[in-house]
C-alpha cells in the first residue's frame, strides 16, 4: 500500500479578525487593505477580537493510502474544512507538514476554482489547464463533464449567474471527470438535489473502485459516510478523536455527540417539558448486569411530575436507531392521573432488539390523542451482542433481532 497523502502533526491557528473570510478572493482584499491602510472590506461589524487567535487544527496526524475513500467527519467547526483547505493548498499550517503524491482537484465550498466571468465551458478548460491536462485532454472529456452536470443550456453563460445547484453540478462533474489522482470533496455535494447528490456519490465510489484513486470525503451524512468509505477520521475541536472503520468511528461520533447514558436525573432548572408535565428522571435498569446484551431484558423507569390532573393520560415510546430509523412505538394503556409526582416504568423484554445503539423517546398524552409534551432522546443506550461466539460470521442486520417461536 502506498501512502500518498501524510499529515504530520499539523496545527492551523486563525487570528480573528484578520486575514480569513472563506475565500481566496475576500483573504487578498483584505490583506491588501491591510497593507494600504484602508478598511478591511471584509470586517464584520462586531469584530473587536483583532487580537485573538482561534484553533482550528491541533496536532493533526494521519496518512491517506492510494486506492483509498477516507471521510473526516466531526461536529461543526470540528476543523473539517480546514483540513480540506490545507490539503488543497488553499491555506497552509501554522505548524506541521503534509507530503502529498498526485494531482488534487478540491471541491470545497461553492465559489472556489471557478472564475465567475468566464462561462461554463471557458472554466472546464481551465480546471483542466490548473490540473495539468492538455486541451485535446480536456476536449475528449468535455461531453461526458456537460452530460453528467445537467448544465448544458448554459455552458455558455458566465458561471457568475449559475445557481449555487447548478454551480456545483459542473464543479463536481469537471472534479470527478478530469481524473485527478485525488479528489477531495467538502460537503458542497448537499447543495444540490437528492438525485444528483445520488448520482454524485455513485461517481465517486466509481472513481475510487474502478481507476484506484484516491478520495477525501468530508460529510455529514453518516449513512454517505459509511457507504463510501474505507476508514474515517473523527476531528472534534480541532483534535483527532479517532481514526478507524466508518462503523465503529461513526458510532464513537455518535456517541460522544448525543448525550449518551443510561441514567439522568433533572433539577428544577433544567427539567425539560411545559405547564402540564416535567420530566425529573429517568433511567435504564438492566435485568442481571451493567452490560446490555441482546438477551437481557432492560426496565425503563420515568418519574414525571404532573402539574394538573387528567382523566385519561397515557404514555406513547418511541424507540429510535441513533442514526434516526423508528424502530418501534409501544403505547401504554389510559388511566387517571393526579397532580403530583408519576412513576411509570417499562420494560423492553430480552431477545427483541439487535445490537446497537437506540434512542428512546416518551410522549405524555392526554384524552383524544393530545399530546402534552415529547421528551425526545431521553436516553441512549447500546445494546450489545454477546452471542458472537464463533457461530455468527459477521453482522446480523436489522433493527431486531426477536426470537421467534419456530416448529421443527
Ligand atoms: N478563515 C477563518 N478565520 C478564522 N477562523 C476560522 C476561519 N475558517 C474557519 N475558522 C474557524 O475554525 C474552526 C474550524 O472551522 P472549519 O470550517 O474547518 O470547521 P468544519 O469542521 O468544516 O465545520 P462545518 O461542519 O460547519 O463545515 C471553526 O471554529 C471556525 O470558526
Ligand atoms: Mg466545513
Amino acid at each position: 500500500m502506498s501512502v500518498v497523502i501524510k499529515v504530520d502533526q499539523v496545527s492551523k491557528i486563525y487570528q480573528l479578525g484578520q486575514i480569513g473570510t472563506g475565500t481566496l478572493a475576500s483573504d487578498l482584499a483584505s490583506a491588501w487593505a491591510g497593507i494600504t491602510g484602508k478598511d478591511d472590506p471584509n470586517k464584520k461589524i462586531d469584530d473587536e477580537s483583532d487580537k485573538s487567535t482561534h484553533v482550528a487544527l491541533r496536532d493533526v496526524s494521519f496518512d491517506v493510502n492510494r486506492g483509498e475513500v477516507l471521510g473526516i467527519i466531526g461536529k461543526n467547526g470540528a476543523g473539517k474544512s480546514t483540513m480540506l483547505k490545507i490539503l488543497s493548498r488553499i491555506t497552509s499550517p501554522t505548524s506541521g507538514s503534509i507530503k502529498i503524491k498526485g494531482r488534487i482537484a478540491s471541491l470545497l465550498e461553492v465559489g472556489t476554482g471557478f472564475h465567475p466571468e468566464l462561462s461554463g465551458r471557458d472554466n472546464v478548460f481551465l480546471n483542466g489547464a490548473i490540473l495539468g491536462m492538455t486541451k485535446a485532454e480536456v476536449n475528449r472529456k468535455f461531453d461526458e463533464i456537460v452530460d453528467f452536470s445537467g448544465v448544458e443550456k448554459f455552458i455558455d453563460t458566465p458561471v457568475k449567474r449559475y445557481s449555487s445547484g447548478m454551480y456545483v453540478r459542473l464543479a463536481f462533474a469537471v472534479a470527478a471527470h478530469l481524473e485527478p489522482e485525488i479528489l477531495i470533496v467538502d460537503e458542497v455535494l448537499s447543495v444540490g438535489d437528492a438525485e444528483f447528490q445520488k448520482k454524485c456519490l455513485g461517481k465517486i465510489k466509481d472513481v475510487s473502485t474502478g481507476d484506484g484513486r484516491t478520495v477525501l470525503f468530508v460529510s455529514h451524512n453518516m449513512e454517505a459516510v459509511k457507504n463510501l468509505c474505507n476508514r474515517v477520521v473523527l476531528l472534534e475541536k480541532g483534535g483527532v478523536i479517532d481514526i478507524g472503520s466508518p462503523a465503529t468511528t461513526v458510532n464513537a461520533y455518535f456517541k460522544r455527540n448525543t448525550n449518551y447514558f443510561g441514567h439522568v436525573k433533572y433539577s428544577a432548572t433544567n427539567a425539560p417539558g411545559n405547564e402540564t408535565i416535567i420530566l425529573l428522571s429517568a433511567d435504564l435498569k438492566i435485568n442481571g448486569g451493567d452490560i446490555l446484551e441482546i438477551d437481557k431484558g432492560v426496565a425503563i423507569n420515568f418519574e414525571f411530575e404532573l402539574r394538573q390532573s387528567f382523566d385519561e393520560f397515557n404514555y406513547s415510546l418511541n424507540m429510535f436507531a441513533i442514526t434516526g430509523e423508528h424502530i418501534f412505538n409501544s403505547q401504554s394503556a389510559s388511566f387517571k392521573a393526579e397532580k403530583g409526582i408519576l412513576k411509570a416504568s417499562c420494560i423492553i423484554p430480552p431477545n427483541l432488539m439487535n445490537n446497537g445503539d437506540y434512542s428512546i423517546s416518551i410522549l405524555a398524552v392526554n384524552k383524544g390523542s393530545m399530546p402534552l409534551f415529547n421528551f425526545e432522546n431521553v436516553l441512549q443506550f447500546e445494546i450489545f451482542d454477546n452471542r458472537k461466539d464463533g457461530k455468527w460470521f459477521g453482522e446480523i442486520g436489522g433493527a431486531v433481532r426477536p426470537k421467534l417461536d419456530w416448529i421443527l
